[in-house]
């Protein structure tokens, strides 16, 4: 490991790249010019700590990752599984969670049981494509759309969606269902492989301090769960 060298972190631009500072403040890893929310600058450093971030479009977090250009990303696994970029996940940050879902009008439930080529709008056309052939074993037309995909259904250009679902208020607002659920989400770390082994130490030692604030939130909430548990009985 060479003193000198910078880590650098890509994160997602938005929720993710604000609660993931939140995350490293709490550990002690903070970078002051990233407070600036008028600056236009793209690359934030905190020399004490030889660490570097920027903040990216989550389908270019895995890219950045990949090449070496940050040696740790911050993306959801949504992201992580449409991109299938070669790199580490290390760790699940456990916000930012929602669920991967096959969803459209009640009707289409039939069309999915007898394995109907149907057609499938999704922002991932990758997991879809993943879903559908290699999981279900369905042969289905994958329309790729760039957001707003419960429109898919709701004005004919395809009988289901795969999409995110969070809260379901979209799904509920729009007449649609959960039909099959694909697989849960939520924001991971992930890390080049060649990093890994170059700054394993600082690497590792970052893990295992998220880990043991994890532990730490989970030890009190279950203290609180046990507490309230008391007060009832
Ligand atoms: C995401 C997703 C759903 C919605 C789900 O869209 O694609 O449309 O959020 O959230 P909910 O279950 O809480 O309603 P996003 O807001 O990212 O915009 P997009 O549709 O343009 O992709």
């Amino acid at each position: 490991m060479s003193e000198d060298r910078y880590l650098t972190f890509a994160l997602t631009k938005g929720r993710l790249a604000d609660q993931t500072l939140k995350l490293l403040g709490e550990i002690g890893i903070t970078c002051q010019e990233m407070q600036d929310k008028g600056t236009r600058k793209l690359i934030f450093v905190n020399e004490e700590l030889k660490l570097k971030f920027f903040l990216a479009k989550g389908p270019d977090v895995p890219t950045y990752v990949e090449y070496g250009a940050a040696d740790i990303g911050v993306a959801g696994k949504d992201t992580i599984l449409e991109e299938n970029r070669n790199v580490y996940e290390v760790l699940d940050l456990g916000f930012g969670k929602c669920r991967m879902c096959v969803c459209g009008p009640r009707e289409a439930r039939d069309l999915l049981m007898h394995h109907e080529r149907i057609r499938v709008a999704s922002k991932y056309p990758g997991i879809a494509k993943d879903y559908f052939y290699n999981k279900k074993h369905q042969t289905v037309d994958i329309i790729k759309l760039n957001g707003s995909v419960e429109l898919g259904p709701l004005v004919g250009l395809s009988d289901v969606i795969v999409d995110i679902v969070e809260t379901g208020s979209t799904l509920r607002e729009n007449g649609l269902d959960v039909l099959e659920e694909i697989c849960p989400l939520s924001a991971r770390m992930i890390v080049n492989p060649v990093s890994m082994r170059m700054e394993l130490e600082r690497i590792k030692s970052l893990i295992l301090r998220i880990r043991g604030l994890q532990d730490m939130i989970d030890d009190v909430r279950d203290g609180k769960k046990e507490q309230s548990g008391d007060m009832s009985s």
